[in-house]
């Protein structure tokens, strides 16, 4: 990648950003676990340059640092190292320069809210109240021989634990291998900023910040508030133990940090259903440069739920912030090619989905195997490697049926390792894999390719304004992305039956001119089309104009 090209600042607001769960992307060395030789292997996959490849601009590496993989890399044992299951630091180098040859941009993990209890900085910690490093953790001593108050940790409920050579309890709120850091503490914070110049310096092109809302906790420990809920974790009202006011202050020095670096990006993980709250870290325009809108993929199927999201999210960035949106990704327990299911509906509506997040106004996330259409496979409870499936919380199932191996082809590992996997692969595999699909233009994987690439090359698509043509309970979306250049019409028909569409309302805005099918399940590409009457969607139909000057 060219300097020019590299610091071509906005690169992430056109970009479209493919997850890899490096566990199970590819195996380069048959050990059954995936490893950076094997992403290197397939970033000809990925974008070779030509419409015969995906087309993503960037990889977000779910984290590859040392850690024991008590919550599968996200608890680290140190920060400036590759863990040897995937490979070697030279071998991070190579896929940056492998990578960055091809227009990849590389985005790693920050797991900086809590490291494992086997980092050095946490064993120092718990060595007295003296050494230097203790201060760097959430401690407190109790009250009456007991957890100092009500918060509970994700995957192990109860979040405080005892440590009887310094007199103590710390905290973690995940599992009790992930020790929480305290952020207030100036040189935990300058050790941090310091690691993360350390990969900036390597050459990595952005940060995907893990559960930024959680970093700071009430300097007083005060309890959350009880609330009723059906998922356990939400029992409480978090106002204490997330959220709080000063993470926006830290937000702000994160930007300063990563802002030292021309056209690197830092994006939030908002741990949260709520998009205000997760509009509240682009700050004004100051904290961070995206974060993930989770209220997005906890949407039911259809047109006015997605709808309804998109607009407010939109409405609440408005100029100040750019959008991202996401449909699967490592901790959700499934897939959402699984999630919006329905019988010989199912892959239809994955296309819908997929036409949706890649026509938006913002960047969207893509999750790796979903372009080949890859579904949750069940993982008998026996052999449940998740914690948060394990025995913590016993309703939940664990986020193992969305980690499966990513399904290169139809043989016995599905392509993935010579040897079996760490997880099982799905059976379905002998179908659902990429090696097929790439030879058969009707597939899925087609389907994402032509999505992507046209995008690529539509600057609307990319960088123009979002104006929704619906409103309340619809069937089908329709959007305009315009920029001074172009306008495109995006029609997406949510259910399996034909639906009237742009039938009042709208005549200024659709029948100016004539419309140009840019892509269309139903309908040739380069026909034109009038639409002072409207039209009619065909069942899950997906269809893209461009306005042109002249009649039709
Ligand atoms: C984030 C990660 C998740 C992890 C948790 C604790 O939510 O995405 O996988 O378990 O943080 O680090």
């Amino acid at each position: 990648m060219s300097g020019r090209e590299r610091d071509s600042e906005k690169w992430w607001k056109t970009g479209v950003v493919y997850q890899i769960y490096p566990m199970s992307f590819m195996d380069g060395n048959g050990d059954g676990v995936g490893d950076l030789k094997g992403i290197v292997s397939k970033l000809d996959y990925l974008n070779d340059g030509t419409g015969t490849s995906l087309g993503i601009d960037a990889i977000w590496l779910s984290p590859i640092y040392p850690s024991p993989n008590k919550d599968f890399g996200y608890d680290i044992s140190d920060y400036r190292g590759i863990d040897p299951r995937y490979g070697s630091l030279e071998d991070f180098k190579t896929l940056l320069r492998e990578a960055h040859d091809r227009n990849i941009r590389i985005v790693m993990d920050l797991v900086i809210n809590h490291t494992s209890n086997e980092h050095p900085w946490f064993i120092e910690a718990c060595k007295g109240r003296e050494n230097p490093y203790h201060d760097w953790y959430m401690w407190h001593e109790g009250k009456k021989g007991k957890a100092p108050n009500n918060w509970f940790a994700a995957f192990d409920r109860k979040a405080w634990w005892w440590v009887e050579d310094v007199r103590k309890f710390y905290l973690s709120t995940w599992c009790r291998y992930q020790p929480e850091v305290n952020w207030r503490n100036p040189e935990l914070k300058q050790a941090m900023f310091d690691m993360m110049r350390f990969w900036l310096d390597l050459g990595v092109d952005g940060y995907r910040i893990d559960v930024i809302n959680w970093f700071i906790k009430d300097d007083r420990f005060r309890s959350n508030p009880y609330r009723l809920s059906l998922n356990p974790p939400d029992y409480q009202r978090h106002i204490y133990d997330r959220n709080r006011p000063e993470i926006h202050d830290l937000c702000r020095e994160i930007r300063g940090v990563v802002d030292a670096y021309p056209g690197r990006f830092a994006l939030g993980e908002v741990f949260t259903d709520s998009a205000e709250e997760a509009a509240s870290y682009y700050g004004d325009g100051d904290e961070l440069h995206m974060a993930f809108n989770f209220e997005f993929l906890f949407q039911k199927w259809g047109a006015s739920n997605f709808l309804g999201v998109i607009d407010k999210w939109d409405g609440l960035l408005g100029d100040k912030g750019w959008p991202t949106y996401t449909l699967s990704n490592h901790d959700l327990p499934g897939r959402h090619y699984s999630r919006y299911a329905k019988g010989d509906e199912t892959d239809k509506r994955a296309r819908v989905a997929a036409a949706m997040l890649l026509t938006l106004r913002g960047t969207p996330f893509l999750y790796y195997g979903e372009e080949i259409g890859m579904s949750n496979r069940k993982i008998p409870r026996k052999t449940i490697q998740d914690p948060m499936g394990k025995k913590f919380w016993p309703i939940l199932k664990g986020r193992d049926p969305g980690r499966t191996p990513m399904q290169w082809n139809a043989s016995s590992h599905a392509g993935f390792s010579t040897t079996e996997p760490w997880l099982p692969v799905h059976p379905n595999h002998t179908v659902v894999n990429a090696e097929k699909e790439a030879g058969d233009p009707g597939s899925i994987l087609s389907f994402y390719r032509e999505m992507i690439w046209l995008r690529k090359k539509t600057p609307a698509l990319c960088q123009g304004s979002y104006r929704p043509l619906v409103s309340g309970r619809t069937d089908y979306l329709a959007y305009l992305r315009s920029n001074p250049e172009q306008t495109v019409l995006v029609l997406l028909n949510f259910v399996g039956k034909p639906v009237p569409a742009l039938l009042s309302g709208h005549q200024t805005e659709v029948s100016r001119g004539n419309w140009e099918v840019l892509f269309g399940t139903d309908r040739a590409k380069g026909n034109r089309m009038e639409l002072s009457s409207g039209l009619s969607l065909r069942g899950y139909e997906v269809l893209i104009l461009e306005e042109k000057g002249g009649s039709a």
